[in-house]
């Protein structure tokens, strides 16, 4: 019989910080399913859950590179995907970590896309990093009648409009464009309205309220913008 495929979110950093589904199922799947930017560089996700994996389960490590080629990115989730279905087929279950929450910004998705769709899915929510952060400094995301616009920086990012537009404002991806925003940040006059949280849970956490004297952003960083202020000691 074909095995089940699961996604699972593990939060960003701190491993209590997970569900119970997700626990139970990560000590009993066959397989895990571990992402990595680049060959060898290991698995954060996998760090993150280490203690809860079954004694027999095996990891497969799946190369998801970062590069801008969009057809080559597509061939590797196609050829992943197939890697992936051919262990399903052996009856394998098989669990799929993410980061934070499988349905924000994962690599997972994009699998879902190229499974058959006699794949039985399952999909555990985890706590994105926008939500560990906003948590990590007691700082509300959204409160009343505010909005909140979740952005992935990129070059094409209207930091300007973006900070103009929405009451709240949360960055993922900063390391990317780290100076723009610095300086649309600046510009805008919300230089005191901002916390910058990088590696957020994890032993080399860093919480910055103060861009001036930020100098190396690692990629996981999120910086959170609030027009109505932060109080944050
Ligand atoms: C590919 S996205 C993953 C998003 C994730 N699935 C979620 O639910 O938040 C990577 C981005 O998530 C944010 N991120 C992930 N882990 C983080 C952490 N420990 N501290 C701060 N930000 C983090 C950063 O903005 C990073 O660039």
């Amino acid at each position: 019989m074909r095995g089940k495929f699961y996604g699972i979110g593990v939060g960003v950093g701190d491993p209590e910080l997970i569900t119970m589904k997700a626990v139970k199922l990560l000590k009993n799947v066959d397989i895990l399913v571990l992402p990595e930017a680049k060959k060898t560089e290991g698995s954060t996700a996998f760090d993150i859950v280490k203690d809860y994996i079954g004694e027999n389960t095996q990891k497969l490590f799946l190369e998801f590179p970062m590069i801008n080629d969009e057809d080559k990115k597509k061939e590797i989730r196609r050829n992943n995907a197939k890697k992936i279905e051919e262990l399903l087929e052996k009856g394998n279950n098989m669990a799929f970590l993410t980061i934070g929450d499988p349905m924000t910004y994962s690599t997972y998705t994009y699998i879902l896309d190229y499974l058959g769709t006699e794949v039985d899915v399952e999909t555990v929510p985890g706590i994105t990093s926008f939500n560990s952060v906003a948590s990590r400094v007691n700082v509300p995301l959204v409160i009343g009648d505010e909005d909140l616009k979740i952005i992935s920086l990129n070059s094409s990012t209207n930091i300007r409009k973006e900070i103009e537009d929405n009451d709240n404002v949360v960055f993922m991806k900063v390391s990317r464009h780290f100076n723009e925003l610095r300086t649309a940040i600046k510009e805008s006059g919300n230089l005191e309205n901002i916390i910058l949280i990088s590696n957020c849970g994890k032993d080399d956490e860093e919480i910055h309220t103060n861009l001036d004297i930020v100098e190396k952003i690692p990629y996981f960083s999120t910086l959170i913008l609030k027009k109505g202020g932060i109080k944050y000691e």
